[in-house]
């Protein structure tokens, strides 16, 4: 861990308000570390917007395992991108969905594809692509 440095910033009163009520909300013990916690989110968003960048996340779908071919089609994308699928996670939540939580690494780029080519298939009916980092530059 790198050293701490103190500094001081000037925010108008109405805006530290609702800072502290987010905050709050949000269980942070001190202003300093939900401030640490919005810049390593920016950072993390900024490494993701360079599409060469080497980049981890987790892809999770929720989708209906009785929609006609869907889940081989899921399998066949899953085996296509096998370099960057380090891992996955199916859970039978029902007779009829299934959860899925892929942990990708790999190009940003290409983890993209990955997210957008599962979430758009027919019969999906939720995704969300995480984007994390193994934190070497935050
Ligand atoms: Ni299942």
């Amino acid at each position: 861990m790198s050293e701490l440095i103190r500094f001081g910033v000037s925010i108008e009163s109405h805006l530290l308000d609702q800072f502290d009520r987010l905050i709050e909300d949000k269980n942070y013990a001190t202003r300093s570390e939900a401030i640490r916690d919005l810049i390593r989110n920016e950072l993390v968003r900024q490494e993701w917007q360079d599409d060469e960048a080497e980049a981890v996340g987790t892809v999770t779908i929720i989708y209906d395992h009785h929609v006609r071919d869907l889940s081989s089609l899921l399998t066949s994308v899953q085996h296509d991108f096998h370099e960057q699928i380090i891992s996955t996670l199916h859970v039978h939540l029902d007779p009829h969905n299934c959860l899925e939580v892929l942990a990708v690494q790999g190009k940003t780029r290409i983890i993209r594809q990955i997210a957008d080519t599962l979430i758009s298939i027919k019969g999906v009916k939720h995704g969300r692509l995480v984007m994390t980092t193994k934190g070497e530059k935050v």
